[in-house]
């Protein structure tokens, strides 16, 4: 077992840095994911941990072992790539075994560890099969056990639930999340998917155009998004946004003026005159009547758009100039262009300041 030390770590392809200064600690047994939009740099980190690809500045560490300059074989990790990359003129248990066979293991560890992989990804009946023979999820799950059997101290991830299909999606990060947790294997995961990462990891590190924008455990990065980029990316439908100015403890634009409550209050002493964007979550933009005892304001909304997705609904509607969704209640949609009276939830705002996009309030 091993943590994962990314140290003030670059990459430049020819004169385009792709990464920028990654500092990041994998603990001992984490499941960290990755995640950002695409080209933001994911593959890129995650494959100089592999050796991969090289680093062009700073330093990777495994366990206690710098391993820029170690060969890949070296550096006791297993990587499952989104496409399998299994070996189709082989039979399951040789995808398995070819590892362990190539390093000269003995047979009797080898079937061991075929053995016991195969029954935790419930590969039994396949082991004589060849990938063309085996579904999508099936295929997933060699090259899952590809990696098992390597007893590796890092796991590396690389999008690997991506060409399934939705159901067989959710239950494959379902069985990575138990291996992971039965396994305590030191895990790296890539993903684009902010719902894949915040259902998986303990925590997440968000990476925007190859610089680390937060990292944390998943709830606490939705509560508390560092700046402007995280706060849109992480939460759907995504946080709304207000523009606004602070005074005398309220935050006022185009259509609201809210009393600034909770911790964002404290945090703006000082500040009046200064331009902010006000967050506000669809689920904290509600059509109930306010909670006794929390401090809410009132909104009035033009209804533009309705979205029923059965277990709740979302409502567009327009203040001033901004657009914003709502999640209210299925069995009370409101027509289009009917106006709303909706709650917000003052407690609940997010601020950040509108100049250098960082949040105001911690
Ligand atoms: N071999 C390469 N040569 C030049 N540029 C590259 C190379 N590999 C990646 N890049 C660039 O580096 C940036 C990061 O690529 P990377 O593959 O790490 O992104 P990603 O976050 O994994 O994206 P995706 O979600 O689409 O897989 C991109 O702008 C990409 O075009
Ligand atoms: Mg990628």
């Amino acid at each position: 077992m091993a943590g994962v030390v990314f140290d003030k770590v670059s990459k430049f392809f020819g004169d385009v840095e792709v990464i920028r200064e990654l500092s990041l600690e994998v603990r001992d047994d984490e499941f960290m994911v990755l995640v950002g939009p695409s080209g933001c740099g994911k593959s890129t980190a995650l494959r100089m941990v592999a050796g991969l690809e090289e680093t062009s500045a700073g330093t990777i560490r495994i366990g206690d072992r710098v391993v820029n300059d170690l060969p890949p074989k070296d550096r006791d990790i297993a990587m499952v790539f989104q496409s399998y990359a299994l070996y189709p003129h082989m039979s399951v248990r040789e995808n398995l075994d070819f590892g362990l066979r190539n390093k000269k293991m003995e047979r009797a560890e080898i079937d061991r560890r075929v053995g016991e992989a195969a029954r935790i990804l419930g590969l039994d009946a396949y082991l004589d099969r060849k990938p063309r023979q085996l579904s999508g999820g099936q295929r997933q799950r060699v090259a899952v056990g590809r990696a098992i059997v390597r007893q590796p101290a890092v796991f590396l991830f690389d999008e690997p639930l991506s060409n399934l299909d939705a159901s067989l999606r959710v239950q494959m990060r379902a069985e990575i999340i138990g291996l992971q947790r039965r396994l305590r294997t030191t895990t790296i995961y890539v993903t684009h998917d902010q719902i894949e990462a915040m259902t998986m990891g303990h925590r997440i590190a968000v990476l925007h155009a190859g610089e680390l924008q937060q990292v944390g455990t998943p709830l606490a990065v939705y509560e508390q998004p560092a700046n402007l980029f995280v706060a849109r990316f992480i939460g759907t439908p995504p946080m709304n946004f207000l523009r606004g100015r602070l005074g005398g403890g309220r935050v006022t634009g185009a259509g609201f003026a809210f009393d600034l409550a909770g911790p964002a209050a404290g945090a703006v002493g000082g500040m009046d005159g200064r331009e902010v964007l006000v967050g506000v979550r669809p689920e904290n933009l509600r059509d109930e009547r306010p909670i006794a005892g929390r401090p809410a304001a009132t909104v009035r909304l033009r209804v533009e758009l309705v979205e029923t997705l059965g277990y709740e609904v979302h409502v567009h509607g327009r203040l001033g100039d901004a657009l914003l969704v709502a999640k209210v209640d299925p069995h009370a949609v409101p027509p289009v262009d009917a106006e709303v009276d909706l709650v917000v939830e003052l407690d609940r705002l997010h601020l950040f300041d509108a100049a250098s996009e960082r949040r105001l309030a911690q």
